[in-house]
């Protein structure tokens, strides 16, 4: 179903052809929340621009475009206002019909702007044999929401965790493993052996050079397809996929396809090979590079991207091109979509120049990239106060932790299984909520006091405003929604937070951002304290009819508070 902005527009476009303006050069433009809702809900700011560009008094314009609106059910006032605005209240009975129809759909009625739409979203694509560390963590959340909002919004995605399983490495931990693992310890945590291993490797290597000659061997002998060094990559790959795995399922993440980078390595070299044949390629100081000029992109002009080194290995931009071919031979999408930090900005500008310049003009290319993780005290987070490495299962772990001091303070009332599912979904919540509240490209501050707070704009805050409509419909018994009637401007003020859900969630797809979303919620919560304050539901002065009313306005804001929990990632409780 259409927006309430989109209703609006749409009778804009209506009252501007019918007060002659029909033809005008100006594109219709939305309806936008207007800043002061005591001016009204909505502003169209067209008459103003069709104004201007008629050189006759905006006003004017708009008055004649309000003239002609007429009679319509969805509007209660229409005002002119400034330079050539127009204020719109919706109306009541509109506003609560908007709202029944919007809560009976899964959707909230989103718009389904994606219908027939492919994008393919690279996210997570943490690397093999190594800890998946806090950046992994945010392209894992940032990736997983702009996923779920892009699937309501009708898109068909394709979540592809692009892992890096392939490279020189394996060499090296090959001639390792062969002289130092320790099975008991491989048994018990893979990637700290094999982190343990490529460490001591590194260090063994500065003494004795011939142990990089070895690796080097192993490194072949694997790319040949030697069975030995293949069957225990795969060991090496198979059990570092159970700890992302086990990071996956806290975080109710899955993928449509995990295409790791050893996927595409038997179709690099003719893949270089051609690219220089067409000249895409050229050759520079023994190695193959594609070089750009300013047109392909700016700053482009001087760094060129190597495709295969001077030693004839090939590269993590040349494994990137053969997935942009793979992907759009496969799914031919409209969108491509990275989910990286920042630092690979320019390793994404180089592809996707490199990509048009293979022919694949078509998709729009993003690299959605944020900044990092820090401390309170504004150091990065990478280590522990001691120097060893935070590992994500840890951090998951100290945030449950954290939540579940917490619900023992408050709930001990609740049983101990629930009270640790209830301490499962707030502490990794309020990392996600944490992450995904902020702009993505601003760093990200790792407060634990700030995260778990009960007020403020935080995750537990939000959970516990959701719990609180379903006590009170827990309490109210049997019930179903309806006969809503928006009588208390609260009432009024939360329906409108809620039908407006769904703008919401199209500006975050238009952006690539979440925090909109996040602050939607926010000013959700708060709505409801207002109407908690405002209007009595369940006290026994209430009349039949407005108690029924307003448990149907607390149900609404349940549906629309889940429904934004669950597209931001966090899991929805009832009780806490
Ligand atoms: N594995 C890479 C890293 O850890 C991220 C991969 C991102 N995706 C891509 N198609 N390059 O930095």
């Amino acid at each position: 179903m259409s927006t309430l902005a989109d209703k609006l527009t749409a009778l804009v476009a209506q009252a501007a052809e019918a007060a002659g303006y029909g033809d005008s050069p100006i594109p219709l433009e939305p309806c936008v929340p207007t800043n002061d809702p005591r001016h009204g809900d909505y502003q169209s700011n067209y008459a103003f621009r069709v104004g201007k560009a008629a050189r006759t008094n905006p006003r004017a314009v708009a008055q004649a475009m309000v003239d002609a609106l007429g009679d319509s059910e969805l509007v209660a006032s229409a005002e002119v206002a400034g330079p050539g605005f127009i204020n719109f209240r919706i109306a009541d009975a509109a506003l609560a019909a908007d709202l029944m129809e919007r809560i009976g759909s899964a959707t909230l009625g989103a718009p389904r702007i994606g219908e027939g739409k492919t994008m393919v979203i690279d996210y997570s694509s943490p690397n093999i044999a190594k800890r998946m560390h806090v950046g992994h963590l945010r392209s894992t959340i940032i990736g997983a929401a702009i996923d779920r909002i892009h699937r309501m919004l009708g898109y068909t995605v394709i979540a592809d965790n692009h892992i890096g399983d392939w490279g020189t490495q394996f060499g090296m931990l090959i001639v390792a493993w062969h002289r130092w693992r320790d099975e008991a310890a491989f048994a018990e945590d893979s990637i700290a052996e094999l982190q343990r291993l490529y460490r001591l490797f590194r260090e063994e290597a500065k003494e004795d050079a011939s142990l990089e000659d070895l690796a080097r061997a192993e490194t072949a002998k694997l790319q040949a397809g030697d069975a030995d060094n293949l069957a225990l990559w795969e060991r090496f790959v198979k059990e570092s996929l159970v700890e992302f795995e086990g990071v996956y399922e806290r975080l109710g993440v899955s993928f449509d396809v995990v295409h790791g980078e050893s996927y595409y390595r038997d179709g690099l070299q003719a893949l270089v090979d051609r690219l220089l044949d067409q000249g895409i390629a050229t050759m520079s100081e023994g190695a193959a590079v594609v070089e750009f000029s300013p047109e392909d992109g700016k700053g482009l002009g001087k760094s060129p991207l190597l495709v295969r080194k001077s030693d004839g290995a090939a590269l993590y931009g040349t494994t990137d091109l053969a997935t942009v071919e793979h992907r759009m031979a496969t799914w031919n999408p409209e969108t491509i979509v990275y989910v990286t930090d920042q630092r690979q900005q320019l390793h994404f500008r180089q592809v996707f120049a490199a990509a048009k310049k293979m022919g694949h003009t078509a998709p729009e290319y993003v690299h959605v990239w944020f900044g990092m993780v820090r401390n309170p005290d504004g150091s990065i987070m990478a280590s522990r106060k001691d120097g060893s490495a935070i590992t994500l299962v840890d951090l998951l772990d100290t945030a449950r932790d954290e939540a579940r001091k917490r619900v023992d303070d408050k709930s001990s009332h609740l049983p101990e299984e629930e009270r640790a599912a209830i301490a499962e979904a707030v502490g990794v919540g309020a990392i996600v909520y944490n992450d995904l509240s902020q702009n993505p490209q601003s760093d990200v501050i790792f407060d634990w006091e700030k995260m778990l707070a009960m007020e403020g704009n935080t995750a537990p805050y939000l959970m516990y405003a959701l719990a609180r409509c379903h006590s009170l419909l827990r309490k109210a018994g049997d019930f179903e929604p309806g006969g809503l009637v928006l009588g208390h401007e609260s009432e009024r003020a939360l329906a409108l937070q809620i039908s407006r859900t769904p703008e919401v969630v199209l500006q975050c797809a238009g952006t690539w951002k979440t925090n909109a979303l996040a602050d939607h919620l926010y000013g959700l919560a708060g709505a409801l304290a207002a109407f908690w304050r405002d209007c009595p539901v369940l006290k026994d002065d209430v009349d039949p009819a407005t108690r029924q009313s307003r448990l149907t306005l607390a149900h609404a804001t349940a549906v629309a508070m889940s429904s934004g929990l669950e597209l931001l990632g966090l899991t929805p409780l009832e009780r806490m």
